[in-house]
């Protein structure tokens, strides 16, 4: 392990299926004011919303609502929520949902005391605030994106055709506190439960495929990975599998919640590709990195092979006696590619609505990150996109 960090996590979490009692824990550290903010009515039809706001008016907070927080949440419903929060002089923002509703929190969090605009300095300056930001805390009923233990937070600028994701730099944005009960994500449909499978899947693929030195966090990676595999399997033969689906949900936190990445470059092109899809497209946000990422890999396979063909042993298994290294590494990602359509993922752009003539704009709104195997050129954006088409 050859690189140099510092790593603080200060999210506390609750975890099982009576978690949410730990809201009589972390409620009282609070002032009265809280500002509840949800997506488009699945906490009510599960029942979910009715618990917390038992919880939180035993509690005797004074409540607000952000409601109708969408998938891949918008800069417009930003601009909502911070007036909403203002008005309530929040102390407390309680996210209950999926990585839209908690990354939409962290957004409101950093902008409500934020005299400039949100969008133009969080996600086109990539500054970090100087301004108070609010306490969040997540009840978690989505898995994928980690946002319930991370500093990130992706909006999206539909007029501009721009989806963004600023991680910030400080631990104070992730949140406080999140309560991950995996009876909650029993009620997701099949495909939000995949897209949330392939998510976890590809952050661990993003922070893995990189680096040439020995690093303990590749190893963590791996098992992960392993673990995933398993319980994937296990939940899309039997959806309500507790012990599956709990496995799923722990990966997903400890994919994208910095532990991972230490001592390490990062790669993150798959996601940036697959953002920029996504504010073409409105995608799931899971779907749009399916899509995209065999053929990315593919091409950058040659400038990482070492480390595609300990891929290909060490998580899928492949033998690799009497074979090239290259042949050992296409087969790993052969045993990749068979997995995620056991799965039922996307596997290409043009079922997300995606056409040959957004290509190029896609391609343009793609940014470039420097960590991984191959620093992409724009021409090499396009060749991946359109072998992702279909
Ligand atoms: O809006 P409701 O009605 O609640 O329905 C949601 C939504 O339609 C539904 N859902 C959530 N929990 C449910 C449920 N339906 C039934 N039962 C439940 N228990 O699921 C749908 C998708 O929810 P969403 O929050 O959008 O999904 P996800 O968790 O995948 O979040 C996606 C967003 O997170 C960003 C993505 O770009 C996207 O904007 N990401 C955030 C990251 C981070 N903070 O680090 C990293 C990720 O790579 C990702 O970019
Ligand atoms: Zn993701």
């Amino acid at each position: 392990m050859l690189g140099n960090f510092s790593y603080c996590n200060p999210t506390k979490l609750y975890f099982g299926d009576d978690s949410l009692n730990y809201l009589n824990t972390e409620l009282p550290k609070y002032g009265k004011n809280v500002v509840l903010i949800y997506g488009g009515g699945s906490i009510k039809k599960n029942g979910i919303y009715n618990e917390v706001m038992k919880l939180l008016d035993e509690n005797d907070k004074n409540v607000a609502e952000i409601s109708n927080v969408m998938p891949n949440p918008t800069v417009n419903k930003l601009y909502e929520g911070i007036e909403i929060a203002r008005n309530h002089h929040a102390d407390l923002l309680l996210a209950v949902g999926g990585g839209s509703v908690c990354d939409y929190a962290k957004a409101v969090s950093v902008s409500v005391n934020c005299m400039e605009d949100p969008w133009e300095k969080y996600y086109l300056r990539f500054e970090e605030p100087d301004c108070e930001t609010l306490p969040v805390g997540c009840v978690l009923t989505m898995v994928g994106t980690g946002s319930e233990m991370n500093a990130g937070a992706v909006i999206t600028n539909s007029e501009t055709k721009q989806k963004i994701g600023h991680v910030f730099a400080d631990e104070k944005i992730m949140p406080k506190f999140a309560i991950l009960n995996p009876k909650y994500t029993l009620t997701l449909p099949h495909y939000q439960m995949v897209a949330g499978i392939y998510d976890i899947f590809n952050h661990i693929c993003e922070q893995y495929f990189s680096g040439e030195d020995d690093n303990t966090s590749d190893y963590i990676s791996e098992a992960l990975m392993r673990s995933l595999l398993h319980s994937s399997r296990v939940a899309n033969n039997d959806p309500q599998n507790y012990e599956a689906r709990s496995n799923i949900m722990w990966t997903a936190t400890w994919a994208l919640n910095t532990l991972i990445s230490r001592g390490k470059s990062t790669d993150w092109m798959v996601h940036m590709i697959g953002q920029s899809v996504g504010a073409y497209t409105n995608a799931t946000h899971g779907m749009t990195l399916a899509a995209v990422s065999l053929p990315y890999y593919r091409h950058i396979l040659p400038y990482g092979l070492q480390k595609f063909k300990r891929f290909a042993v060490n998580v899928w298994d492949v033998n690799p006696i009497g074979k090239t290294e290259e042949q050992v590494a296409q087969e790993g990602l052969n045993a990749m590619e068979n997995w995620m359509r056991e799965l039922g993922l996307v596997m290409n752009l043009s079922q997300l609505g995606a056409t040959e003539d957004m290509l190029e704009g896609i391609a343009n709104g793609t940014i470039i990150m420097p960590g991984g195997y191959k620093v992409l050129e724009h021409d090499e954006i396009i060749k991946i996109l359109k072998e992702s088409l279909i």
